[in-house]
């Protein structure tokens, strides 16, 4: 039996054909999907198998099948096997490709093409341009002459300019994520700030939203007093950034104020809480929850709920 190209292409090209589609298909980050998931490693490494398998089934096939022909049907075959392939320049289709691209004249006829000069015995046909190159030059000079226009006459934006107009609008970009993105800040690397612009901010957002429960002095009233060196969730600012954002206990009263607050509006929040420390004010309520002392510690807990890790300081001051 003839078969168009051998065992040894064949299998290489269908295995490698799948391997292909599978890493084409699947998803795997920057690591190829055969490292990533060892399932597809598995699938490959049985498609390969099978592959095998069925060129062995079909030449074990046809090889019985051989034996079993009589003499003369066994000349006969041999006899088709001899005919000569075709090699693809034989082919119609290709010369007449051939010719269209290249409109080039028989070797026969090539009398007709020949200059009449003569250099030492070396002669020189006068063959017509092929057809691909002529067209591809002269699309060539149009195209020349529009891009010399669009950007030389009518001023079209060069790559630098394309460049920083992009720069320019990732920056825009980037400021309208950043308002919106509550997860660049959170309890791990939140840091107290001490300008009194952002306390003033702070104090303005305390003003309308805390005194009811924690007195404008932060004394205390329904909540406890914020000024005393007590806490019952955690001082410092990540754990009073936790809990301005997740907010207390259940039951107590205190909320959670991400909903309601931003992100930097808690940061300046809770900056102006703890800036209130120490002021001992009039008629202050008693201590509460334990001494607070470690202004480094990492929070008790994060946002979500786990325990936090230690954020290193350059992180911190990133933000
Ligand atoms: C409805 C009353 C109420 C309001 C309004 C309120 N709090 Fe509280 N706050 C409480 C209570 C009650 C607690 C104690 C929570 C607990 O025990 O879990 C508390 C706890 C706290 C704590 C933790 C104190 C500690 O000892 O750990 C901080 C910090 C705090 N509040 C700040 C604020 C700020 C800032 C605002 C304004 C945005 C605010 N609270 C608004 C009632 C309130």
């Amino acid at each position: 039996m003839k078969k168009l190209f051998p065992a040894y292409v064949r299998v290489p090209v269908l295995f490698f054909i799948a391997a292909f589609t599978l890493e084409f298909f699947i998803d795997s980050g920057s690591k190829p999907a055969f490292i990533e998931y060892p399932m597809v490693s598995l699938f490959l490494l049985f498609f390969a198998f099978l592959l095998v398998a069925i060129e062995i089934a079909v030449s074990a096939v046809d090889n019985v099948t051989y034996h079993l022909l009589s003499p003369e049907e066994k000349m006969e075959l041999a006899a088709k096997e001899d005919v000569p392939e075709v090699s693809i320049s034989d082919r119609i289709w290709y010369k007449k490709m051939m010719q269209m691209l290249t409109k080039s004249k028989p070797m026969d006829s090539e009398g007709e093409l020949l200059l009449d000069h003569d250099y030492d015995g070396i002669k020189e046909l006068d063959n017509d341009l092929p057809p691909w190159w002529k067209y591809l030059f002269i699309f060539s000079v149009i195209w020349g002459v529009a891009y010399f226009v669009h950007f030389e006459m009518l001023g079209g934006d060069d790559q630098e300019m394309e460049l920083q107009q992009e720069m320019a609008k990732a920056k825009i970009d980037l400021e309208e994520y950043k308002k919106t993105a509550p997860d660049l800040m959170n309890a791990d690397n939140v840091t107290l700030l001490a300008d009194a612009s952002s306390l003033a901010k702070g104090k303005a957002i305390y003003e309308t939203n805390c005194v009811a429960c924690h007195k404008a002095d932060g004394g205390g009233q329904i909540g406890p007093n914020l000024t005393d060196a007590h806490w019952i969730l955690g001082g410092g600012i990540k754990n009073v950034y936790h809990t301005l954002m997740e907010g207390g206990r259940d039951g107590k009263g205190m909320v959670a104020w991400k909903s309601i607050l931003k992100p930097t509006e808690i940061q300046q929040l809770g900056s102006y809480v703890l800036s209130l420390q120490g002021t001992n004010p009039v008629d202050g309520k008693g201590p509460e929850g334990e001494i607070w002392k470690d202004e480094n510690a990492p929070a008790k807990v994060d946002s979500t709920g786990t325990p936090a890790v230690e954020v290193s300081p350059d992180v911190a001051a990133n933000n």
